[in-house]
């Protein structure tokens, strides 16, 4: 027995030592120490040894049984450890790595983010509108005539069909008083499409966002405190507001709103945006629409504004050129991050 047993040891010492990979390793743990392996088969024989002989050879056993098993464990990592170096193998492990590029927000997308949280504040809900518009939502419940000027092929962009793509977010107005009865307390910004020549200041596609207000009551008062109240918040405390009066088909009376900022550059008034009180014409238009009087101009009242976008970034960060914001040049994104 002692023989067989310091043979077994040998021979399974020098299998491990010899195999060359994982597989055989195992093979050779299978071949000893498996249910049926040749170490296990001689642990059943001990019972045939006589009470003296048992201690001793059981004894050896385990001590075979140990041995064999932290070699193959020790074999195992050894080869583990060859394949990790031939995988690393010409790879500086000390150089410094490549930084993984992290995306982020268009300042088109940051801007209006700003503009919107602000809103949200005050208590106004987000309104939607297709971009892909029909004549009357964009023009017709506005009070703008068919001879108007903004209605000509030159200016805006007709489908075959008839429809057209917004010239103006001042659509999402007439659809959401379409959709929903007084008060109403909405911001919409959004995409606006005008057949413009495309340079320096202006986008066939740019962003405009609308902001409407009707309930019983609502006076220019409101809409100067609201619009007063947005500026200072985007653009500091110091920020001055400027209503000039203006035209618009759909506000009567209508208003430009200038503003001085020292975050704009200093004491120049800049324009940025255009209101008024919504005309009643429009309400009529609506009302028509619905079949009811829910907007009845000698019950509620309302202002609109309407503001570009972009012009507003421009000013705010120093941007000479709008293209800048569709060209998509890295270069010019990552300073507003
Ligand atoms: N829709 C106008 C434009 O694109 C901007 C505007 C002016 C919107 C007055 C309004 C408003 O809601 O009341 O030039």
């Amino acid at each position: 027995m002692d023989e067989t047993l310091e043979q077994l040891r040998s021979a399974s010492l020098a299998e491990v030592a010899a195999a060359a990979d994982e597989q055989a390793v195992e093979a050779v743990r299978v071949k000893y120490l498996g249910r049926a392996g040749s170490i296990s088969l001689l642990s059943e024989g001990m019972k045939t040894l006589s009470k003296e002989e048992r201690p001793r050879i059981g004894k050896l056993l385990n001590e075979v049984r140990s041995q064999l098993t932290g070699a193959i464990e020790a074999r195992k990592a050894a080869l583990q450890e060859m394949r990790d170096a031939a995988a690393f193998a010409g790879i500086d492990g000390t150089l410094p790595g490549i930084a993984a590029w992290r995306g982020a927000l268009h300042p088109m997308t940051l801007l209006q983010d700003r503009a919107v949280q602000i809103f949200r504040r005050m208590g106004f809900a987000i309104a939607d509108g297709p971009d892909i518009e029909t004549e009357w939502h964009c023009f017709d419940a506005l009070n703008t005539p068919a001879d108007h000027p903004a209605r000509n092929e030159q200016d805006t962009f007709y489908l075959p069909d008839g429809r057209l793509l917004r010239s103006q977010t001042s659509t999402i107005q007439v659809r959401t008083m379409e959709a929903q009865a007084p008060p109403v307390r909405i911001i919409g910004p959004g995409s606006a499409y005008r057949r413009d020549e495309i340079d320096a200041t202006h986008l066939a596609q740019f962003t405009q966002m609308e902001g409407l207000y009707v309930d019983e009551g609502v006076t220019l008062a409101d809409l100067k405190g609201t619009v007063e109240f947005f500026f200072r918040e985007l653009l500091g405390g110091a920020a001055q507001v400027r209503f000039r009066p203006h035209f618009f088909p759909f506000t009567e009376p209508s208003f430009e709103i200038d503003i001085k900022a020292p975050a704009l550059g200093g004491d120049r008034w800049l324009e940025l945006a255009g209101c008024g009180m919504v005309d009643p014409a429009v309400f009529e238009a609506i009302n028509g629409r619905r079949g009811d009087k829910a907007y009845d101009p000698e019950r509620v009242s309302g202002w609109a504004f309407g503001f570009g976008l972009e012009r507003l970034a421009m000013i705010i960060s120093s941007v000479p050129d709008i293209r800048s914001f569709i060209e998509n040049d890295l270069r010019f994104l990552e300073q507003f991050r």
